[in-house]
């Protein structure tokens, strides 16, 4: 499996790129002007920039960017440069990934959320019908460059959506990672890069150990899930909202810590303390009781579970969990109204 690497100069990234004699860059209209002036590329290289948001990983999207690929003569030698958010790095990713039965492509992530999650591990996928991630591949990156500067220009929601992971990946695998991550003093509007870059190459790290042990989510992988299966039903519920995606992994991990309790193994002052922690970064996202039900209902679309039986992880401590846990639609119904009162 190919590891991040991280760049700490931006000369240095575009050197690398500019080194290529066969590239694509794809980014989006926000990336275009935040990032791609730091890389001073060659302004031969062909662009591809699509409208940003996640309403944007979509199939008319992805259409346009093979449309893009065809009409730059992309072959089997060219090599897509995906330089954005997660919704860039996941469509390019399945672009490249099913263009001419696949081209070699890199990641070039620019939000906290790429940087430690979305540009690795080697999910590609768009959303179909209003369900997320419906449509992908596995398909690894040639390479995945990590230059954390590109996060200057991020919004402070942005910054915490992408700490939501990073909260994940202690919360499952790391009780010392959790426990630094929730004591440091969280001035997201004016954060240390140099500091965050640390935590971004634990983050890395925690990821990478896991994917490369079960790449095709057969097992162990489904622990990265955690707080996914309840907030993906929230995320698909407010699609259109511009809440990012990690504040419904924060709401999704609430709940499941609940129910870690309630189902699971988790003990009671544990649980209180990582609920805790979390409501202390993020603001709950408020809905009324009338739309819990139909929000339930929608962990039941997640691709991972089957005949009705909803698949949950759960943390058996802070730093260890637990997947393939069977919840009823009465046990999220539960941890949703937990939630909201
Ligand atoms: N493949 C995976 O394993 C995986 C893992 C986690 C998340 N994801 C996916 O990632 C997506 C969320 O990622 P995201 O939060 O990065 O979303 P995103 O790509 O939409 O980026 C968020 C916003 O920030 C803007 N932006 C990006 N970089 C910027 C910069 N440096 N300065 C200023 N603005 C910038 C973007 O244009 C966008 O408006 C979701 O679709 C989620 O499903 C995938
Ligand atoms: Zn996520």
């Amino acid at each position: 499996m190919n590891q991040a690497e991280f760049i700490n100069d931006s000369k240095l990234l575009s050197g690398i790129l500019n080194d290529y004699s066969n590239i694509i860059i794809l980014c989006d209209q926000n990336t275009e002007i935040s990032c791609l002036p730091l890389l001073n590329l060659n302004p031969v290289i062909p662009l591809i920039s699509i409208p940003p948001g996640e309403n944007n990983k979509s199939t008319f999207s992805l259409n346009l960017i093979w449309n893009k690929l065809l009409l730059a003569n992309a072959d089997r030698n060219t090599t897509l440069i995906n330089i954005g958010g997660g919704v860039i790095t996941d469509i390019g990713g399945l672009a490249a990934a099913t263009y001419n039965r696949g081209i070699n492509f890199i990641n070039i992530p620019t939000t906290l959320m790429g940087m430690v999650d979305a540009a690795n591990g080697g999910k590609t996928g768009i959303n179909f019908n209003g369900l997320k991630n419906y449509i992908g591949t596995f398909s690894e990156p040639e390479a995945i460059y990590i230059l954390p500067k590109f996060l200057k220009t991020l919004s402070v929601s942005q910054i915490q959506s992408g700490f939501a992971e990073m909260l994940k990946h202690g919360l499952i695998a790391d009780k010392q990672y959790f426990k630094q991550l929730t004591s440091m003093d969280l001035e997201f509007s004016n954060f240390e890069i140099i500091h965050f870059t640390e935590l971004i190459k634990k983050s890395v790290a925690l990821k990478d150990n896991i994917v490369s042990k079960d790449f095709k989510e057969i097992g162990k992988r489904k622990l990265l899930n955690f707080g996914h299966t309840i907030g993906h039903a929230l995320e698909s519920h407010f699609i259109n909202s511009n809440l990012p995606h990690g504040h419904f992994v924060s709401a999704g991990m609430i709940c499941e810590t609940f129910l870690s309790h309630t189902i699971g193994k988790l003990d009671l002052a544990e649980s209180q303390e990582i609920i805790f922690s979390i409501d202390n970064i993020f603001n709950r996202i408020p809905f009324s009781a009338n739309e819990i039900d139909e929000i339930a209902h929608l962990t039941l679309k997640d691709k991972k579970n089957k005949d009705q039986i909803v698949k949950c992880v759960f943390l058996d401590k802070t730093g260890e969990a637990s997947f393939d846990n069977d919840i009823t639609i009465k046990d999220v119904v539960e941890s949703l109204s937990f939630y909201n009162s």
